[in-house]
């Protein structure tokens, strides 16, 4: 599905990754990483809005290296959900549809799944911090991407809400099959998600199977860079 192989990318004279290599099929990945460990920057080039210095992206084995990331089918949901204020929500979710992509029955699905059909019409000012998660998730979804990635979307949410999202949208996206690379700093909010896991520490990341492997290497990480 989705392969990076040795992505390096440097801003300036800071090396932010250095030969990162990832792969992601069918499953939902957390790539878990400390703040400033470039999980954001990784993502992006995933999405083609920054482009790597070195290193090729593959999705479903094509090099995706040239392609703009209107042209990647890449579903993407950034850390602060950027909802357009003057749009409803239904308007919001819709407009993941622009450039004929998606489909009214995938639109109706999604609706349904993420339990959206009661605020449709509100704006997102009235909307708890939840739903604009929620709608943003929607709209990244209803165009059926190949791959979905999620960049500490929940940022700024409460870890009680946190623990009743996060099993919601792991059913959602389990029902939608759609593979998932989701970002996050909280091994925590990985667990509560997730199939399997990634760590990424001094530019590189490493693929781990257990939660219990990858609380232990984000402890090594933290302390080692804030001790
Ligand atoms: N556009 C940019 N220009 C210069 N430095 C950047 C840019 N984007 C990110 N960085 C730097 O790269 C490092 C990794 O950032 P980022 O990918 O946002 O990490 P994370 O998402 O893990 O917190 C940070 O030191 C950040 O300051
Ligand atoms: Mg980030």
């Amino acid at each position: 599905m989705l392969k990076a192989k040795g992505i390096t990318k440097k801003f300036k004279h800071q090396i932010v990754l250095q030969e990162a290599s990832l792969e992601v099929d069918s499953e939902i990945k957390a790539l878990i990483g400390i703040n400033g460990s470039g999980k954001s920057t990784f993502l992006k080039i995933l999405a083609g809005i920054v482009s790597a210095d070195h290193g090729s992206v593959l999705l479903n084995g094509i090099d995706v290296a040239g392609l703009p990331p209107e042209k990647r089918n890449v579903g993407y949901v950034p850390q602060h959900p950027a909802l357009f204020r003057h749009l409803t929500v239904k308007e919001n979710i819709l407009y993941g549809m622009r450039n004929g992509r998606g489909s009214i029955e995938a639109y109706e699905r999604v609706v349904a799944l993420l339990d959206l059909e009661s605020i449709l019409d509100k704006y997102p000012r009235e909307l708890s911090g939840g739903y604009r998660t929620r709608t943003s998730l929607a709209r990244a979804l209803v165009p059926k991407p190949q791959i979905l990635l999620m960049d500490e979307p929940l940022t700024g949410i409460d870890v009680v809400l946190k623990e009743r999202i996060l099993p919601d949208f792991r059913k959602v996206l389990k029902e939608l099959q759609v593979p998932v690379l989701y970002v996050t700093h909280d091994p925590k909010e990985a667990e509560l998600l997730a199939d399997n896991y990634a760590i990424m520490d001094d530019g590189k990341i490493r693929q781990l199977d257990t939660a219990a492997e990858a609380f232990e290497l984000i402890r090594t990480s933290i302390l080692k860079n804030y001790a």
